[in-house]
């Protein structure tokens, strides 16, 4: 009688330990303000100053904040881009720093390519696909983030105005690039658990 008692007692406990950690999994925080998504970044100030614009005061889920930190960067870029081709028009780089121009407009365009794939793939996240979409998004940015650096590679005497305004352009691009990976990456670990919005 007493040993039923008992093994009653241990059953319940149990199941009540399962219920503690399944509503935690079921009622894990979903939304993040723009602070807290922040945290998780390289260059959180940026990443602030830069999302602020677009936060909710209710917060946002991970999914949201990796598609709003790709949109963001796809605007950013574009316009560095715009830029850019502003400066090779003007004609103030003269030989090596006018090839090295010439060859950033290019890579930009393909970061630019690489944002674009990544926005559609975070617009149709699915059950079924995440972790292959996951991949492909980690790919694809960092091959935007390695793209806007080695636009950096071909410029002499960095030392010149004009070409220290145009790197810390190209910079920023890149930091709030590597924000957007950041999200992303946090996304793919926490996993689909701190999804609520996925289609099945
Ligand atoms: C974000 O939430 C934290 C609590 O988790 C709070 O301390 C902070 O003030 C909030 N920040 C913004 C910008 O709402």
């Amino acid at each position: 009688m007493i040993i039923t008692l008992h093994l009653k007692l241990l059953l319940l406990f149990i199941f009540l330990l399962f219920l503690t950690n399944t509503s935690q999994l079921v009622f894990a925080k979903e939304q993040y303000n723009v602070s807290e998504a922040c945290r998780i970044t390289r260059y959180p100030d940026l990443c602030i100053s830069s999302l602020a614009p677009f936060s909710l005061s209710e917060g946002r889920s991970l999914s949201k904040w990796a598609r709003l930190g790709v949109s963001v960067t796809i605007s950013e870029v574009k316009s560095v881009q715009t830029y850019l081709t502003r400066l090779k028009r003007q004609g103030h780089f003269k030989r090596r720093n006018k090839v090295a121009l010439s060859d950033c407009i290019e890579t930009f365009q393909y970061a630019l390519d690489e944002l674009h794939r990544s926005l559609s793939v975070l617009r149709r996240l699915s059950k079924s696909t995440f972790s292959t979409q996951m991949e492909d998004l980690n790919t694809w940015l960092s091959a935007a983030l390695s793209d806007e650096d080695t636009c950096l590679d071909g410029f002499e005497s960095n030392k010149e105005r004009k070409i220290k305004l145009m790197r810390n352009q190209v910079l920023k691009a890149y930091y709030i690039t590597s924000n957007a990976l950041a999200f992303v990456n946090k996304l793919a670990t926490t996993g689909l658990g701190s999804i609520s919005d996925l289609d099945p």
